[in-house]
């Protein structure tokens, strides 16, 4: 397989999806067997669904937080991590996925944009930041509250909110001359435009997954193969 060559100048930014946590067992969204075969989005991951039944959306993103904490990170998490050990500053990694498997790999400067399983945070806007929390509900009644008094729901962006710390994402594009994206499907935006805004800017863009994207047409290179296999090796750090 080809290397990927990374330049003394290059700054490399890194795009993960679901598939990058494929390999260590946690289901992806939109495979026959994915997340959506079997839940609806708006029965779990929109904020009428919060309104409708935040017993519903709690039974949900507690079984998403018991199978994130029984997976392990796989040899692409190690990967990126080992790139970043090599980069420093000259890395940044931005994933959709709320599962803390790249943290558990070793990687430090990286943004959840949909959100973080092992994070809550208070369902109204009263301003208190998010709070650490692995618990694993099993009834509503368990779940707490606010000291404003509003009910703590999942720190997940749901479909119809805004992604998190877009300024830093866009920034760290525009400094970017790499962008590396792996293992997500391109179906949900912003993210699938962030290799447009690359490649507008004269970045190479690499896709590494099993599957042709659905962006896969703005990519410059397409490696295809899992993850966990293509990742480690793949890259030639000057
Ligand atoms: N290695 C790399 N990629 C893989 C692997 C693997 N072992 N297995 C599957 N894939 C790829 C699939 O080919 C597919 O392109 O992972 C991608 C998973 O796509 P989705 O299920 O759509 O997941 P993702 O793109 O991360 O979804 C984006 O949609 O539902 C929302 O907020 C949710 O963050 C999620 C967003």
């Amino acid at each position: 397989m080809a290397k990927i060559s990374i330049a003394s100048q290059d700054r490399v930014f890194v795009l993960t999806g679901a598939g990058i946590s494929a390999e260590s067992g946690l289901p992806t969204f939109r495979a026959s067997d994915g997340l959506w075969a079997g839940y609806r989005i708006e029965d779990v991951c929109t904020p009428e669904a919060w309104r409708r039944s935040p017993a519903g959306v709690w039974a949900f993103y507690s079984a998403r937080r018991e199978a994130g904490q029984k997976a392990k990170p796989n040899p692409a998490h190690f990967a990126l991590a080992e790139l970043e050990a090599k980069l420093g500053d000259r890395f940044f990694l931005c994933t959709q996925n709320v599962d803390d498997l790249h943290e558990r790999a070793g990687s430090a400067r990286l943004v959840h944009m949909h959100g973080e399983l092992a994070k809550s945070r208070c369902e109204r806007e009263c301003g208190r930041p998010p709070v650490e929390d692995h618990a694993i509900y099993r009834s509503l009644d368990e779940v707490g509250r606010c000291a404003c008094g509003g009910r703590m729901r999942p720190h997940i962006v749901f479909f119809g909110e805004v992604p998190l710390e877009m300024e830093r994402i866009q920034d760290e594009i525009h400094q970017s001359t790499l962008m590396l994206v792996v293992g997500t499907s391109g179906s949900v935006y912003p993210a699938a435009s962030f290799v447009h805004w690359a490649r507008q800017r004269g970045a190479r863009a690499v896709y590494v997954g099993p599957e042709e994207p659905l962006n896969a047409s703005a990519f410059t290179h397409v490696v295809e193969g899992k993850a966990g296999e293509a990742l480690p090796g793949l890259f030639e750090v000057e």
